[in-house]
């Protein structure tokens, strides 16, 4: 499929294991567009942070790492400064702790322009809670993406067993409820559907049909 305008934005938001980062990715490769997981971003940040033994309410602490540390996304892997981090930081500890940390203001503006420089070539899919409102309010096609709590909780489960984490079903329900109800109810960039945005539940949607309908909104 070729673009008709470039450079392209593609902002996509929904809650923990609707499906975001795999669709995002798959329609990143499919237009040839820069891919930004946002949600990487706090990951890293709280994994940082559990190393310094940092509480999550430090926010002034936190911002200094920020300053500090070297994020960086190479092909399939993801650095921590020159650590491949990738599969840690999908741990439950530090899923709970990055949606802990994101509530803060100072934090989250700290990592504003970082974020944004990944829309540059043809364009950007960029997937988290806060693309289609804060960070990237100027996209040209804006998705929330959801899925029914137990849907999403069996593709997390599956994904990470996968990759070799020990997860329980149980407890892993149990966390995405936590972080859902922490993302939406938080004050600062919340979780929400932003006004222009496509919404798409997944439940009854493959994964191709997912990336296809979303295609389908681009003219
Ligand atoms: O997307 P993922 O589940 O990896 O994100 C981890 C946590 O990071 C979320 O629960 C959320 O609190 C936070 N986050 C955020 N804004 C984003 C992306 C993620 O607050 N744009």
């Amino acid at each position: 499929m070729k673009l008709t305008k470039l450079p392209y934005l593609i902002a996509i938001d929904g809650p923990a294991g609707s499906g975001k980062g795999t669709i995002a990715k798959l329609i990143s490769k499919k237009l040839d567009l820069n891919y930004l997981d946002s949600g990487a971003i706090y990951r890293i940040i709280a994994l940082a942070a559990t190393r310094e033994n940092l509480r999550s309410e430090q926010a002034q602490e936190l911002v200094s790492l920020v300053k500090k540390i070297n994020m960086r996304f190479e092909s399939e892997e993801i650095f921590l400064n020159e650590e491949v981090v990738t599969n840690e930081i999908r741990a439950s500890e530090i899923s709970q702790y990055s949606s802990e940390i994101a509530a803060h203001l100072p934090l989250r503006a700290e990592i504003l322009s970082f974020q944004r420089a990944f829309y540059k070539g043809n364009g950007l899919v960029a997937e988290g809670r806060d693309m289609t409102t804060i960070v990237f309010p100027e996209a040209d096609l804006k998705i929330y993406l959801d899925a029914s709590p137990q849907e999403r909780a069996k593709r997390r489960y599956k994904q990470l067993i996968v990759k070799g984490n020990n997860v329980n079903m149980s407890d892993l329900t149990s966390e995405i409820e936590a972080r859902d109800k922490r993302d939406i109810e938080r004050k600062v960039s919340p979780l929400k559907v932003a006004d222009e945005a496509k919404i798409l539940n997944t439940d009854d949607l493959t994964i191709d049909q997912t990336v296809n309908k979303i295609l389908s909104f681009i003219t």
